[in-house]
């Protein structure tokens, strides 16, 4: 790898990048780092590299022909390569590993242009560079350190530098997560001993233990690493999921599946009936308040095939009722009107256990009573909701269910009866979307009384 530094002051980051690891690679020929002085390729007799801003303000401006000068001189020494020209700058893409890795792969010369000043004319920018790299949000006085972090991070990568590539895989960022603590002798130090599991000498153990240690960091640290990584491994899912279980959250590692509910579901049932009930009464939502929705209300649903469970993996996550009955409460909307789609199907009775809230199971389970809705022969869903159950209708309006107007239920006494209701028009009637174990399609039926949303 040939990195070539146009700056100028090239005695410090020489300096620098010719010292400890890099300064042996470049000894034993593996890089080739050389600093240029832009200086060197000036016009004029006073060697001067920038000037006034053209519509005046603050600073001064590194001139375009020196800079072009310069690198016409290090592309003409290098030699037909593998070459991209990359302008350290504020501006710039933020650095991180993945271009780390990206550079290293592609190129076999980098040329880095440090500005200095207020930056550089833009049309040297324009013709001769082809990409703009940035340390960070923040702004720094000149683009050396920029240069020197890029040449470490990528010439690390270059073969032969470091000892074994096992000396970078599965550091920070190598897969998108953060490193596990690391710890060395002695075994206690100021009261403070090394985790058992590592003196143990059993490596499953310590690789098993090391992994936790990263997802778990990342989750901690960096949120955004940790909701962008998706696990490649049965091992990774199966970690997350007991990391999200001890924080009592969990995330949807592996399909969620669907089956009609059965006698055997009730008592999970009504165990996240709970759960839903404790935080609707968190959220001030007198919704769920009182007996409704009771186990006898459950078992009715069971028996007419409309409720179902939601599992994922063994666990079971969620329940709904999906009802091809009409709601006669419905009739009586106001403030809007219904579609004129004459025949919906209604979702509700549906809730997620506590640690699955936040997950996207609720958008899940309306993709599915959408598909299941299709196999019906129907082409809505409504659904409504308290309201003040403001995370439920933010949920439905995320997942495509469009508000309608109002009804007002027979609550129970002192519980607040108005309702807001919402319908999602499915847009592919008719579509194949297979058919679920112990589901039949339904033929209409007669309204029944009895409710409470
Ligand atoms: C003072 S800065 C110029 C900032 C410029 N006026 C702006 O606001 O975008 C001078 C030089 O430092 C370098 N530099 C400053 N901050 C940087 C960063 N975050 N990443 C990479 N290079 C940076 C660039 O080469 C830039 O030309």
């Amino acid at each position: 790898m040939k990195i070539d530094i146009l700056t100028l002051f090239p005695e410090h980051v020489n300096a620098l990048l010719h010292e400890s690891i890099l300064g042996r690679a470049c000894k034993k020929g593996i890089l080739d780092i050389n600093c240029v002085q832009i200086r060197d390729y000036t016009e004029n007799r006073q060697n001067q590299v920038d000037d006034y801003p053209y519509g005046g303000g603050f600073g001064c401006v590194m001139m375009a022909q020196p800079l072009k000068a310069c690198l016409d001189a290090a592309v003409q020494a290098a030699g037909k390569r593998r070459r991209r020209v990359i302008y350290l700058s504020p501006q710039g893409k933020p650095f991180n590993q993945e271009t780390a890795r990206r550079l290293q792969r592609e190129y076999d010369h980098l040329v880095l242009v440090c500005g200095h000043y207020e930056g550089v004319d833009e049309r040297f920018l324009e013709a001769c560079v082809d990409e703009e790299i940035s340390l960070g949000d923040f702004v720094l006085t000149g683009g050396e350190l920029a240069a020197m972090a890029v040449t470490d991070a990528v010439c690390r990568l270059v073969p032969g530098v470091l000892s074994d590539p096992q000396c970078y895989i599965g550091e920070s960022h190598w897969d998108g997560l953060l490193e596990y603590p690391q710890y060395t002798r002695p075994e206690v130090w100021e009261g403070r001993a090394v985790p058992e599991v590592l003196l143990n000498g059993d490596h499953q153990k310590v690789e098993h233990w090391r992994r936790f240690q990263q997802l778990e960091r990342t989750r901690e640290r960096r949120p955004d690493l940790y909701r962008a990584f998706q696990p490649k491994t049965k091992e990774d899912s199966a970690l997350i999921m007991e990391l999200e279980r001890r924080s009592g959250r969990v995330r949807l590692t592996e399909p969620l599946s669907y089956r009609p509910a059965t006698e055997a579901d009730l008592p999970r049932i009504l165990e996240i009936r709970e759960t839903a009930r404790e935080s609707l009464a968190r959220y001030g939502v007198d919704q769920w308040q009182g007996p409704y929705p009771a186990e006898e209300d459950f078992r009715k649903d069971l028996k007419r095939g409309e409720s179902f469970v939601v599992l994922h993996g063994s666990e079971t996550a969620a329940f709904f009722t999906l009802s091809t009955r009409p709601e006669p409460e419905y009739d009586a909307i106001r403030d809007g009107k219904w579609s004129d789609i004459p025949e919906a199907c209604i979702l509700h009775r549906a809730a997620a256990a506590r640690e699955y809230r936040g997950s996207g199971i609720a958008g899940a389970i309306i993709r599915f009573a959408g598909q299941q809705t299709l196999l019906w022969g129907r082409r809505c869903i409504r659904a409504d909701t308290h309201r003040k159950n403001k995370p439920t209708q933010n949920m439905l309006r995320e997942n495509g269910f469009r508000y309608r107007g109002n009804i007002t239920i027979s609550s129970e006494p002192g519980h607040d009866p108005e309702r807001l209701c919402f319908e999602k028009i499915l847009k592919k009637p008719g579509q194949d979307t297979g058919s679920i174990p112990g589901i039949v399609p339904k033929r209409k039926e007669e309204p029944e009384k009895e409710r409470e949303s």
